[in-house]
């Protein structure tokens, strides 16, 4: 049963202060409810408005990439220094420490290998193993022009609709066949159609005129790091697309595969968050992998 309250203190309204609704500070993303913002905004630093995500996903079409063969011994001294994981539930559930404070994007399309057509995915993990897991946003991979395009489109509003019951934002991935070409005006294209068809954010590559991608596209907008690049050019890469209006980066291969992981994850943080120059950064990063 509830107790009286039999305080003696004057009760104060603060009559003069009115509530404040406040704007989440995400692009796009202000119509959405609590535990999709919350989600959200333990992916993207709210200081920052952006984010630094580790994708070690790989795996789920290639097998044991170079430097994920054995993500125990790559992979999970880095993942303190990411504000995201990315990878699938396998590898979350065999390999991730349960105890760690890292929010964890699930990969949640798979099927072919890379000895298949890889357009011909299907939805790969049940939103209620999703949420089992705790995980802060699934991402599916959508093949824009590609042979499966439909069924691909299909997998992610698929996805869409049973992770937005429980507050779970997807993150759509344009993977770009090698027969189409990379420009802005393909990107444009498929990031589009993406957060039209309600992915909560979007990673794509990044390609020149990116400005034009992240202006027509309503919600944030993250480059995945791609091939490795030389240290130098994957931080310039990653400083021209958050003067474009990047969101952030998911980068695996050029973090994992570098001589230096550790150091080039904290130049690239840098960038990101800290607006750091990419030759200020590249000299932070020699710095530290000559330690
Ligand atoms: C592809 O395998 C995955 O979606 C990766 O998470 C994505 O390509 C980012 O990794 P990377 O920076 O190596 O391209």
């Amino acid at each position: 049963m509830a107790e009286h309250d039999l305080s003696q203190l004057e009760k104060q309204y603060y009559l003069d202060i009115p509530q404040q609704n406040q704007a989440f500070f995400l692009k796009g993303s202000n119509n959405y409810d609590w535990g999709m913002k919350n989600r959200l905004a333990r992916i993207f630093n709210p200081a920052s408005g952006k984010t630094v995500m580790l994708a070690f996903d790989h795996g789920y079409f290639q097998g044991p990439t170079s430097g994920l063969e054995r993500i125990d011994v790559t992979i999970n001294p880095l993942a303190p220094h990411a504000d995201a994981l990315m990878c699938t539930r396998g590898v979350l559930r065999s390999l991730i420490d349960p105890s760690t404070q890292k929010s964890v994007v699930m990969r949640a399309s798979g099927g072919p290998s890379i000895l298949k057509e890889l357009s011909d995915e299907r939805i790969a993990v049940d939103v209620e193993d999703a949420l089992r897991m705790n995980v802060s946003a699934v991402a599916v991979q959508v093949f824009i022009g590609g042979e499966f395009e439909t069924q691909s489109v299909h997998n992610m509003t698929r996805l869409v609709d049973s992770c937005n019951r429980y507050g779970i934002p997807v993150l759509g991935v344009t993977a770009v066949g090698a027969q189409l070409t990379r420009d802005a005006r393909y990107i444009s294209l498929a990031t589009r159609i993406l957060a039209e068809l309600g992915a909560a954010f979007i990673k794509t590559y990044y390609v020149p005129d990116f400005e034009t991608v992240t202006a027509s596209c309503p919600v944030p907008v993250i480059i995945a790091g791609g091939k490795k690049l030389a240290e130098v050019d994957a931080l310039k890469m990653a400083r021209n697309a958050i003067d474009a209006g990047a969101a952030g980066v998911d980068m695996g291969r050029n973090i994992f595969q570098s001589e230096a992981p550790l150091a080039m994850l904290t130049a690239v943080r840098k960038v990101v968050h800290e607006n750091m120059s990419a030759e200020h950064a590249f000299e932070l990063y020699q710095e530290l992998a000559n330690r």
